[in-house]
């Protein structure tokens, strides 16, 4: 059975895109193919761990295109001339508007590192989430995967796991086992369940 054709976007350090390509080589899953990572800066290490991986590559900023409309046009061509059926946001921390994620509409999940509808939305990315968690003093947390919409981590959710605060937690204590119980676990299991899907459909 062919694979779905999957583009990992990234824009930071990739430990998640880094999950996702062992999750491949062990056969976690096998019902896609990451061909393409692209990145929103051109120094992401996640660019290295892709071409270390052998996966072709594309960077680009918002800056170079002078606005988010022609930013998001260069995306999408670049995910058209590769066929792309899965786009995973691995730590992508740039928005993208609703012209974007209706043309994809079911085909784009993200990583979120809290459990939904807790700390998340605009403006809740990477260590912030952590700090929130912690700040507000909740006993448990953990990571979800979901379909992208409009409505920034606003879309249906596919996968949660929890984990649990320690006393001593740090944001940067929590947001380690976080990505080491949760995220690194659910991201690549959802990229399986989603793949399956899009070939499953496709061979009806
Ligand atoms: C991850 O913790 C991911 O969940 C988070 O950014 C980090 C990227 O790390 N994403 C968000 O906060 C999205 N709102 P990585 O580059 O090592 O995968």
């Amino acid at each position: 059975m062919a694979k779905a054709r999957i583009a990992v976007m990234v824009s930071g350090g990739g430990t998640n895109l880094q999950a996702l390509i062992d999750a491949q080589i062990s056969g976690i899953i096998k019902s896609g193919e990451i061909v393409l990572v692209i990145s929103n800066s051109h120094t992401a290490f996640a660019l290295e761990r892709a071409k270390n991986a052998g996966i072709k590559t594309f960077s680009i900023t918002k800056k170079e295109c002078g606005s988010q409309q022609s930013f998001e046009k260069a995306l999408i061509d670049e995910l058209e001339k590769e066929n792309i059926d899965l786009i995973i946001l691995a730590g992508f921390l740039s928005i993208l508007n609703k012209s974007f994620t209706d043309r994809f509409a079911k085909r784009i999940i993200n990583i979120h590192p809290s459990l939904i509808p807790s700390f998340c939305g605009e403006g809740y990315y990477g260590l912030k989430v952590h700090e929130a968690a912690l700040h507000k003093g909740v006993k448990v947390t953990g990571a979800t995967v979901h379909y992208v919409n409009e409505i920034p981590d606003g879309g249906e959710i596919i996968l949660q796991k929890a984990v649990y605060i320690r006393k001593n937690d740090t944001p940067e204590t929590l947001q380690r086992r976080v990505m080491e119980q949760a995220e690194w676990k659910i991201l690549p299991a959802a990229a399986e369940i989603c793949s399956r899907k899009i070939i499953e459909n496709k061979e009806i």
